[in-house]
């Protein structure tokens, strides 16, 4: 059964893109009006982690790097560090160099003296008459440690070995993540959602010989049977060459194994059945230096295959604690929701790690935000008197839809609100802000990505008014600057789009690309460094891939992504992956994949294909392609639309326009089209698809 979710933060900007003609879109001037501004509510101001107003001096370029050591600070370390940062061998940046942590210890341990009664983590089912379960800091330390020695003497695992994780919204999942990174084992936590397609590729990619799993869980009312799922990633890794030698798999229901798929001697446990020989069990936290791995979380990129972002142990966590502190301003007291999937980094960042490492209590709700109707999130709200909502544009355009006035009904106080994700409109800013925040709570609009580990820009809550559809300025040590084309910095006020860049490297910034150290350059740092050869970070800007324009105030509007990867509902797809899928159907030539306008999703796929020679054209393809689409990365990338077109516009050179298609799907101004090899065709789609 397939999983339809799709409310997690993400994107649904469409691609800016290439204009074909040597023209970057992101040059072309932006007219929009300027929005009011909001101050933030004094009630929230009153209790705010941050309210110096000297922050942004003390995170002036001027003291670089030194001034993460604030970040650092936040964290127990069992050795201190000797430099704060090694930029010795750019872009290749090393954080709190000599200084030795454990993130488990960091985010539960301790803790543990102070408030082990306090609950870490609530579990919300998605069925409603299921309890919701509270997990204090003592029993996830003891589930932590349980399962972290059951992986260390039941199957060998030792640090630096990759595991990877497919598995839903559950606490079970954050159990896990703790418990490799407690004995320095590197998680690559894959998507529930994903396909097993998508599992094997990450599987083969990241080394990894042990898979974790969960037999199922509930979605939209419906069980999903997910082991079926591990069944055949296994079977696909092995064909690619990389076998999986154990596969655990996590009970959802206790006492019952949920899945139709049953268990392969000698590669299946069951956790469950095998923990309790582990009861009481305590495994002494590896001592990792700050910048070995703790994570991979795999992107998509403009080419090729998703490549994994490769997340170290001290600078991320540092990073992540401080930006949960400062920016979501979480306090040991909190109750914290955010509704993205621990799948992605947003959940990664701001469900486990930076909330666990405050000690606040942090949600992990299973379901959709919808289910069983668009009261539910704001019933949970009122019940765990939930102070910190985070959630997507995608989300919050779904939820005013189906319920706008739905949180009116419901008693919930609300200091902070967070979205992430994708561009949000300023009308729909104003409903989260106004309808549900019922304008007594501050907005933060935070714009970052995976590979940043943390937020790149954002207003600081109480120290900046908001602007509706502005992410803001830099956070505090953020200094980001629009570069045009040819590498000139555009500068504030002029309405004129270019691409968002980072001056400087920061803590939470990815080690590297898994295995492939040149793509990491060439496709973060290459465009813009004058000198490959330089040793000063100060010549690495780094490329962010996203078009942005910049206010007169110094706040940045992002446009959107402006290679070939759209954003479909808070997920991050290359057009080249769908592309791919669509390849694979018997008789289809070329595929061209464009990001199409959706009023909940921001962007959905539109699929245009093209035939081989003598291929009957029949409705068929269009199933087919949609099919070939699911199996291989999942729901979320179901294409809206297939068209058959007889051919593709393309330039002269040979390449398929996208921009053009673009364009006819979203009824936008196609350009001049008369430079094209084949222009006659652009009018004939126009007639296909608009009719
Ligand atoms: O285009 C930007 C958009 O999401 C992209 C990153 O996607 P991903 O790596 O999946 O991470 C999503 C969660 C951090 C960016 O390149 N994006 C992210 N946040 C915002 C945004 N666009 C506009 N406003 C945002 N707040």
């Amino acid at each position: 059964m397939p999983d339809e979710r799709d409310e997690v933060p993400g994107t649904g900007s469409s691609a800016v893109g290439d204009a074909g003609g040597g023209v970057s879109e992101t040059e072309i001037a932006v007219h929009w009006q300027e929005e009011e501004y909001y101050e933030p509510p004094a009630s929230f101001v009153a209790q705010a982690n941050l309210t110096d107003p000297q922050v942004y001096e003390r995170f002036s370029l001027e003291h670089f790097p030194d001034y993460y050591t604030e970040f650092a600070d936040l964290l127990d370390w069992s050795k201190r560090w000797d430099t704060v940062l090694d930029s010795s061998n750019p872009p290749f940046w090393r954080w709190f160099v000599g200084g030795e942590l454990n993130a488990s210890y960091n985010c539960i341990d301790r803790h543990l003296e102070q408030a082990k009664n306090k609950t870490a983590l609530y579990f919300v089912p998605e069925p409603e008459d299921e309890p919701i379960e509270a997990i204090t800091y003592q029993e996830l330390f003891v589930r932590v440690n349980e399962f972290a020695a059951y992986l260390r003497d039941g199957i060998g695992m030792q640090r630096g070995d990759r595991v990877t994780v497919h598995m839903p919204m559950v606490s079970q999942l954050a159990v896990t993540m703790l418990a490799c990174a407690r004995l320095g084992v590197i998680h690559s936590v894959v998507f529930g959602g994903f396909s097993a397609r998508a599992c094997a590729d990450r599987i083969v990619d990241s080394g990894s010989s042990v898979l974790i799993t969960m037999d199922g869980y509930w979605r939209d009312g419906k069980w999903i049977d997910h082991k079926e799922k591990a069944d055949q990633a296994v079977e696909m890794a092995r064909q690619d060459g990389r076998a999986i030698s154990s596969v655990l798999i996590w009970r959802r229901n206790r006492g019952s194994y949920g899945s139709s798929f049953g268990l392969v001697e000698g590669r299946d446990v069951v956790v469950d059945d095998v923990i309790g020989q582990y009861r009481g069990q305590r495994v002494e936290p590896e001592a990792m230096r700050s910048e070995d791995t703790l994570f991979l979380m795999y992107t998509s990129g403009s080419t090729g295959k998703p490549k994994a972002a490769q997340h170290s142990t001290g600078g991320y966590l540092s990073y992540v604690t401080a930006m949960s502190k400062l920016i979501l301003d979480i306090k040991p007291t909190d109750v914290y929701w955010c509704m993205a999937d621990i799948g992605w980094i947003t959940g990664h960042s701001f469900i486990v790690y930076g909330p666990l490492a405050l000690g606040a209590s942090s949600i992990i709700y299973e379901g959709s935000p919808t289910y069983p109707d668009p009261g539910r999130p704001w019933r949970l709200a009122e019940r765990l008197d939930v102070n910190i909502f985070h959630t997507s544009p995608t989300a919050i355009r779904a939820l005013r839809k189906v319920g706008a006035e739905e949180p009116t009904k419901y008693h919930y106080n609300f200091k902070l609100m967070v979205t992430v994700g994708e561009p949000i409109e300023p009308d729909v800013w104003r409903w989260y802000y106004n309808v549900v925040g019922r304008r007594n709570a501050a907005v933060v609009d935070t714009w970052w990505q995976t590979e940043n580990g943390g937020f790149l820009c954002s207003t600081v809550p109480a120290l900046k008014p908001m602007k509706p559809g502005s992410a803001g300025p830099g956070v505090p040590g953020i200094h980001p600057v629009i570069y045009d084309e040819d590498g000139n910095e555009v500068p504030a006020g002029t309405g004129k789009g270019g691409n968002i860049c980072i001056r400087n490297p920061w803590p939470g910034s990815m080690l590297g690309i898994w295995g492939d150290p040149d793509r990491y350059v060439a496709t973060y740092y290459a465009r813009y460094c004058k000198d490959p050869g330089s040793k000063a970070w100060r010549d690495w800007p780094y490329f962010a891939g996203d078009g942005a324009m910049l206010a007169k105030d110094g706040y940045f509007r992002i446009l959107g992504r402006i290679d070939d990867v759209i954003n479909v509902a808070g997920h991050r797809l290359g057009t080249k992956e769908i592309e791919a899928a669509a390849l694979k159907v018997a008789g289809v030539a070329e595929a061209a994949v464009v990001a199409a306008h959706d009023e909940v999703k921001g962007v959905v796929p539109e699929v245009f294909v093209t035939l081989l020679p003598g291929v009957v054209p029949s409705e068929e393809f269009g199933t087919q392609v949609v099919d070939s689409v699911v199996r291989e990365i999942g729901p979320i990338a179901r294409p809206r639309k297939v068209w058959l077109v007889p051919d593709l516009p393309k330039t002269r050179s040979g390449k398929i326009m996208r921009r053009v298609l673009a364009s006819i799907s979203n009824r936008g101004d196609i350009g001049d089209v008369t430079s094209l090899a084949n222009p006659e065709i652009v009018e004939q789609i126009q007639g296909m698809v608009q009719s």
